[in-house]
């Protein structure tokens, strides 16, 4: 079998890395893997089931049984719905570091993440990838801005999606996450000590994805084919 390659993009929120990651995986011909969106689907679950998120254990009751799928199309579903709209709501992004601090969800989900890793070339952006998830990763990036350059462009694809929200909302979400995952327990957001630091607060998209694959080169060989 061929080498696969993985490359792990991690960082604080809204930092850009979904639209990078993206990007980088669709040019290097990899899968890419959006971590948050599962554990924004798990409070979605959580929150559905009209269970409080705040409480650890009433939330890990719904991860028996739990099915999350990440379509190629970037669709997430989630015991057979399709969730992708409404996990991107204020309610799940307010709730999410929560779910997203206990233990037990975690190991669920960091399971299924590496069982995705294992038999592909994969871009997984999240908080623990180069620390936790995949320790061995090729590649590891943790990808930052300035807290309000963050909110701003969260802000805007936030109101490109039709979903309704205020800048400073956005901002206090934004700060609430960062201190929430960067203080939990198990598997915090830091970046890995062999990670690559990339500031984009003054980076086009472009030139982010320029970055990322300048540094793939150097450390794999392996470059987009045109
Ligand atoms: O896109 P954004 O940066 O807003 O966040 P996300 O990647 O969708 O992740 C949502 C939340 O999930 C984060 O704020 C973390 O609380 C949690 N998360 C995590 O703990 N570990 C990961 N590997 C990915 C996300």
């Amino acid at each position: 079998m061929e080498k696969t390659i993985s490359i792990a993009i991690d960082g604080p929120a809204a930092a850009g890395k979904s639209t990078v990651a993206k990007k980088v995986a669709e040019l290097l011909g990899f899968t890419y893997i959006d971590t948050g969106a599962m554990y924004r689907a798990v409070t979605n679950a959580v929150i559905k089931k009209g269970l409080n998120p705040q409480d650890e254990r009433q939330s890990e009751t719904v991860l028996p049984g739990l099915s999350i799928d990440l379509l190629p199309g970037g669709q997430v579903i989630c015991n057979g719905e399709d969730v992708t709209r409404i996990i991107r709501e204020p309610l799940v992004s307010g709730n999410v570091s929560y779910i997203a601090s206990y233990k037990n969800v975690r190991l669920a989900l960091v399971d299924m993440q590496r069982a995705l890793a294992k038999s592909r070339s994969v871009v997984m952006d999240g908080r623990d990838i180069g620390t936790y998830v995949l320790p061995d990763a090729d590649v590891k990036i943790f990808q930052i801005a300035s807290v309000e350059t963050r909110a701003v462009r969260r802000y805007e694809e936030n109101i490109a999606k039709g979903i309704p929200t205020s800048l400073k909302d956005v901002e206090e979400d934004v700060r609430k996450r960062d201190y929430i995952d960067s203080h939990r327990a198990f598997a915090p957001l830091k970046p890995a000590s062999d990670s690559v630091l990339i500031d984009t607060s003054f980076m086009s998209v472009d030139e982010a994805v320029e970055a990322v694959l300048r540094v793939v080169k150097e450390k794999t060989g392996v470059a987009p084919k045109c």
